[in-house]
C-alpha cells in the first residue's frame, strides 16, 4: 500500500511527510488553483519538500492529445525527481497515453468512474488509474466496488498497472477501497490525520502517562 497527499498546500504537505509514511503528491488543476499562486513555482517548492525521490503528479488540461503531450514533456523538463502525468480517461486522453508510453513518460489516468475506462488506459500504457470513489458515490453508484472491479481486471489481464483511489471524503471510504484491491490511495490532508485519530487510544496514552508519572515524577521518560 502506497499513501500520496492529495494536496500543493506546503505547510500541510510538509507536516504530513513529516509524521506519515507518504509515497508522494498528487494534484489536479482544481489543487493547484487553489494555492493562488504561480503553478510551476509551487511544483517546484512543493518538490523541494518531498524531494527527488517521491513522485509528483501533475495533471495536463489540454483537449487534444496533441496538447497533452506537449504539456506532459514541459512538465517533465521543468520538474526535477519522479514526475508523472495525469491524464483524463477521454479518448483524446487515451491517445495521449499511448503516445506518452511510447516516450516512456509515466502517465496515470484520472477522471476515472467505470472498470471499463480503468481497462482501457491501462492497456493503453498508464502506469496508474484513479478511480474517484466519492464523486462515484456521489452519482449513487459504488466507488469501492469500480475500485474491486478494476482490482479484478487488472489481475485478470495481468496487466501491471496500478489503483490509485482518489476522491475521498471519509474514512470509511479508505478503509474499504483498501480492502477492495487497490494499491494505493490519495487523501487529503485533513483524512490522512483521521486515519489515526481515536479517542480511545487517546484516553488509553494518558492513562498510562498519568499511572507512570504517579510513580516515577511528572515528566519521567522510560
Ligand atoms: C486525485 O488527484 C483527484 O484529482 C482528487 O482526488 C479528486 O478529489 P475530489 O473529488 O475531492 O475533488
Amino acid at each position: 500500500m502506497k499513501l500520496y497527499i492529495d494536496s500543493a498546500n506546503l505547510k500541510q504537505i510538509a507536516y504530513i511527510q513529516e509524521y506519515y509514511p507518504i509515497a508522494g503528491v498528487t494534484t489536479n488543476p482544481s489543487i493547484l488553483v487553489k494555492e493562488n499562486r504561480p503553478y510551476l513555482e509551487l511544483l517546484k517548492d512543493i518538490r523541494e519538500v518531498i524531494g527527488d525521490d517521491k513522485e509528483l503528479f501533475v495533471q495536463v488540461v489540454g483537449e487534444k492529445a496533441e496538447e497533452m503531450v506537449e504539456e506532459a514533456r514541459n512538465i517533465c523538463n521543468q520538474l526535477s525527481g519522479a514526475v508523472v502525468v495525469k491524464v483524463p480517461v477521454t479518448e483524446e486522453g487515451i491517445k495521449a497515453i499511448k503516445r506518452l508510453t511510447a516516450e516512456n513518460i509515466p502517465t496515470l489516468g484520472t477522471t476515472i468512474y467505470t472498470p471499463l475506462q480503468a481497462l482501457i488506459a491501462a492497456m493503453a500504457g498508464a502506469k496508474y488509474v484513479a478511480p474517484y470513489v466519492n464523486r462515484i458515490d456521489n452519482l449513487t453508484g459504488s466507488g469501492v466496488k469500480v475500485v474491486s472491479e478494476i482490482a479484478t481486471l487488472l489481475s485478470s489481464y495481468q496487466l501491471p498497472t496500478q489503483i490509485i483511489a482518489a476522491s475521498f471524503k471519509n474514512v470509511q471510504q479508505v478503509h474499504d477501497v483498501c480492502l477492495s484491491g487497490a494499491q494505493s490511495v490519495t487523501v487529503g490532508t485533513d483524512l490522512i490525520k483521521k486515519f489515526i485519530a481515536f479517542p480511545a487510544t487517546t484516553q488509553d496514552v494518558e492513562a498510562f502517562k498519568k499511572e507512570w508519572q504517579s510513580m516515577y515524577g511528572v515528566g519521567a521518560l522510560v
